[in-house]
Formats: structure tokens, C-alpha cells, sequence
């Protein structure tokens, strides 16, 4: 199954995929944790990513899709969850070309919507791990259990260099000018399912669970 997780900066992608790869095991796919990986390690692509990265806008279409559909093929997952990518109407294009080519096709595209005034709250207050790039925290509404550490692997927990104020505008308004027209690419396709991504962590969760066509039985059993 492929699902590509869409929505704003800050509206929860990272957050909901990480739940479904530790209910369901799927693979995580998101663009902006490879691209922070390669920045980190100082790979030619990490520095060229770096300025479009820092500045709020968008990694040239080229270089993305071939860092994603090389990532997929290496991984040759059945369950993957897309995050962060398809962002442009040409990369959405791109992907159904290389999945036809491969007889597979996207599932479901869940849309997690949330108000600018939401996604800003949010992203200031959002702590990532510094191990793990998808261990996510919030300050306000998702606290670590001992400030500034994550719970999971221990490691220090930072705030991201584009969750400043300024970068965040031009992130939200690089999303309306050049994503927008992606979930609408996704709308027409009739694989959009919109999710009310301005209720708690919880409640969007059950709902991402009902658009994806998982019910709380199909739930791993947690007991024995
Ligand atoms: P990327 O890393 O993809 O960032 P983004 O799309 O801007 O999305 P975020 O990671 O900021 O938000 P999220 O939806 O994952 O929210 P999260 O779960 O963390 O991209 C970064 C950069 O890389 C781009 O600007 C670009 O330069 C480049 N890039 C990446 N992909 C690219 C592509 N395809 N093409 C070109 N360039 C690309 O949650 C946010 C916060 O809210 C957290 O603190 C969380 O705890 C909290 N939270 C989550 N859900 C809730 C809730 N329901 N209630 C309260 N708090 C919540
Ligand atoms: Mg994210």
C-alpha cells in the first residue's frame, strides 16, 4: 500500500507517519528527513539542499525525484508513506510515471488541513530529535517526558533552523503558491480523503486510520 501523507508545514505528517510505522510497520518516506540526513552528513546533495532547506523554499524538482524514486527502489517496500513528497505537480506526475512503470499506484492521499494560525502555534514550539529526525515533540501540546530530552532514544532534542518566524512564512507561503495545486492534482484523481487536522494528535489519528481504511480492530494486538 502506498499512501502520500499531504498537508502544510506543521500540520502533522511527520507525527501520524511515525504512528503508522510503529503500529503497522510501514516504511517512511519523508523528503525533508532525507534531505536533513544528507545536509548532516555533508554529501553533495546535503549542500546543495542546504540553501533552499535554510531559506524556506523548494530543492529543485529533479534532484527530489531522483532522491525519492532512488530511495524507493533501494528499499522495495510494500508499505510505504509518502511525506513531504510529492510537493510540485511535476513531482506528483513524476511518481505516477515510475509507479505505473512499475505496475504499482498510490492507495490513498490523506490530506491533514489545518489553518496557518494553527501551523504556526505548532511549529514554534516543535522539538525534533537530533538521533532521529522523526521522533517529534511539541512543547506545548506533546511535551518530552524530561524537557529537552527525547523519550524514546535519549538523545537532545533541537529546534529545527526553518521553524524561526520568518522562515515559516515563506515555508507556508512557498505550500499555498506551489503544493496546493498538488492536492488538488490528487482531488481530481478522487484519491484525496481531507482530515480535520485541527483536533488533537489523538483524533486525528482515528481519522487517519477510518481514510486509510484501517478500523481499531485491524490494531495489532498489543496483549501476549
Ligand atoms: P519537511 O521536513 O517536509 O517540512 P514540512 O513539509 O515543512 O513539514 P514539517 O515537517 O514542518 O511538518 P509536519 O507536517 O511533518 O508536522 P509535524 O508532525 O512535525 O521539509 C523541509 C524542507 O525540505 C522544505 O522547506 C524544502 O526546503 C525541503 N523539501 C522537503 N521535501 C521537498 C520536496 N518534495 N521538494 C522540494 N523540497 C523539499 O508536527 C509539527 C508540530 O506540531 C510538532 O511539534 C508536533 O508535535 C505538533 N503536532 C502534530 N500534530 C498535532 C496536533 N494534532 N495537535 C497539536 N500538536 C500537533
Ligand atoms: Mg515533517
Amino acid at each position: 500500500m502506498i499512501i502520500v501523507l499531504v498537508g502544510a508545514p506543521g500540520a502533522g505528517k511527520g507525527t501520524q507517519a511515525g504512528r503508522l510505522v510503529e503500529t503497522y510497520g510501514m516504511v517512511h518516506l519523508s523528503s525533508g528527513d532525507l534531505l536533513r540526513d544528507e545536509r548532516k552528513r555533508g554529501t553533495d546533495l546535503g549542500k546543495l539542499a542546504d540553501s533552499f532547506i535554510s531559506t524556506g523554499t523548494l530543492v529543485p524538482d529533479d534532484v527530489v525525484i531522483k532522491m525519492i524514486l532512488g530511495k524507493m527502489r533501494e528499499l522495495n517496500a510494500s508499505d510505504v508513506i509518502l511525506d513531504g513528497f510529492p510537493r510540485t505537480v511535476a513531482q506528483a506526475e513524476a511518481l505516477d510515471v515510475a509507479l505505473a512503470a512499475e505496475g504499482q499506484k498510490i492507495a490513498v492521499v490523506p490530506y491533514i488541513k489545518v489553518e496557518p494560525a494553527t501551523l504556526l502555534d505548532r511549529l514554534g514550539g516543535r522539538l525534533t530529535c537530533r538521533a532521529d529526525g522523526s521522533h517529534l515533540y511539541n512543547a506545548k501540546y506533546n511535551p518530552p517526558a524530561v524537557a529537552g530530552i527525547c523519550d524514546i532514544d535519549g538523545s537532545l532534542l533541537y529546534q529545527r533552523d526553518d521553524d524561526m518566524p520568518d522562515k515559516i512564512k515563506t515555508r507556508l507561503d512557498t505550500y499555498f503558491a506551489q503544493t496546493m495545486p498538488v492536492i488538488e492534482y490528487y482531488r481530481v484523481k478522487g484519491l484525496l480523503r481531507e482530515i480535520n487536522g485541527e483536533q488533537d494528535i489523538e483524533q486525528v489519528w482515528a481519522d487517519l486510520l477510518t481514510a486509510i481504511g484501517k478500523t481499531s480492530e485491524s490494531l495489532p494486538s498489543l496483549v501476549g
